[in-house]
C-alpha cells in the first residue's frame, strides 16, 4: 500500500494528456500495490501565489520569531511540504508550455524549495533533504522531444529532474504523451505514452 500525490497543472481537465497519462500512471501503481490512496493538488484550482515580499519574510524569519503575519504567509509552503513528506510516490503532471513548465507549476516548486527545509549547503555543497520518495512526471507536448531535433529545446524534463534531485527527490522516472500537435498522433500520443509506463 503506498500513499500517491498527484500534482496536476494542466488547464485542460478531462481532455488534458497530462493528466490522463498521470492518471495510467497511478492506476498501475495501485494494480501494483493494492489499497494505495491518492490525495490530488490541482494547481490550476488551487493556485500558489507567486513570491512576495510576505512570503519572502517568513522563510528567512525563524519559526520561532515568526508573527500571525509570517505564518499566514508561510502556509502553502508548509501545507505544501508537509504533503510531499507525507507520501510515497509523487505523479507530476506537465504540459510542456512554450517550452518549459506552465508557471502554476513553478510557483508551487518556489514554495517547496526552502533553504534548511527542503535542501541546506554545507562544507560539501548542496544536499536535498527530503529523502526515500517515487517521483514520476507524465510530460505532454505538442511536438517531439524524446528524439530528432526538438529534443534540446525541452526545458521542462531537464529543469524538474535538477530542481527536484536538488531537495533531494533524486529517483525520477518520466513518462511522455508527446506529438499531439502533429496531425494524426494525437491518440497516438497518449497511447504510446501509456504502453511506455514501467514502474521501478
Ligand atoms: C500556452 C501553451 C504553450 C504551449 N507550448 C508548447 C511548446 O512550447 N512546445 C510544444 O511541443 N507544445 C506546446 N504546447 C502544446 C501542449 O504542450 C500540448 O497541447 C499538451 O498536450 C498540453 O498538455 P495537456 O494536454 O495536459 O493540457 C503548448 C500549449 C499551450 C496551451
Amino acid at each position: 500500500m503506498k500513499k500517491i500525490l498527484h500534482i496536476i497543472s494542466s488547464p485542460r481537465g478531462e481532455a488534458s494528456l497530462s493528466i490522463k497519462l498521470g492518471n495510467a500512471i497511478i492506476e498501475k501503481i495501485k494494480a501494483e500495490h493494492p489499497g494505495s490512496t491518492l490525495k490530488e493538488i490541482n494547481l490550476v484550482t488551487q493556485p500558489f501565489p507567486h513570491l512576495e515580499e510576505a512570503h519572502l519574510a517568513s522563510f528567512f524569519t525563524p519559526a520561532e520569531n515568526w508573527t500571525s503575519e509570517n505564518i499566514a504567509a508561510i502556509k502553502y509552503s508548509e501545507d505544501a511540504i508537509q504533503e510531499i513528506l507525507d507520501t510515497d510516490i509523487i505523479v507530476i503532471g506537465a504540459p510542456l508550455y512554450n517550452f518549459s513548465i506552465p508557471s502554476n507549476l513553478k510557483a508551487w516548486i518556489d514554495h517547496i524549495v526552502r533553504k534548511g527545509i527542503t535542501f541546506k549547503y554545507d562544507e560539501n555543497g548542496a544536499e536535498g533533504l527530503i529523502k526515500g520518495k517515487k517521483v514520476y512526471i507524465a510530460l505532454s507536448s505538442g511536438g517531439i522531444y524524446s528524439d530528432g531535433p526538438m529534443q534540446p529545446f525541452d526545458y521542462a524534463e531537464p529543469y524538474l529532474k535538477f530542481i527536484l534531485t536538488f531537495i533531494g527527490l533524486t529517483d525520477i522516472s518520466v513518462f511522455r504523451a508527446e506529438g499531439s500537435s502533429i496531425p494524426g498522433m494525437q491518440d497516438a500520443a497518449l497511447e504510446k505514452g501509456i504502453s511506455s509506463i514501467h514502474l521501478n
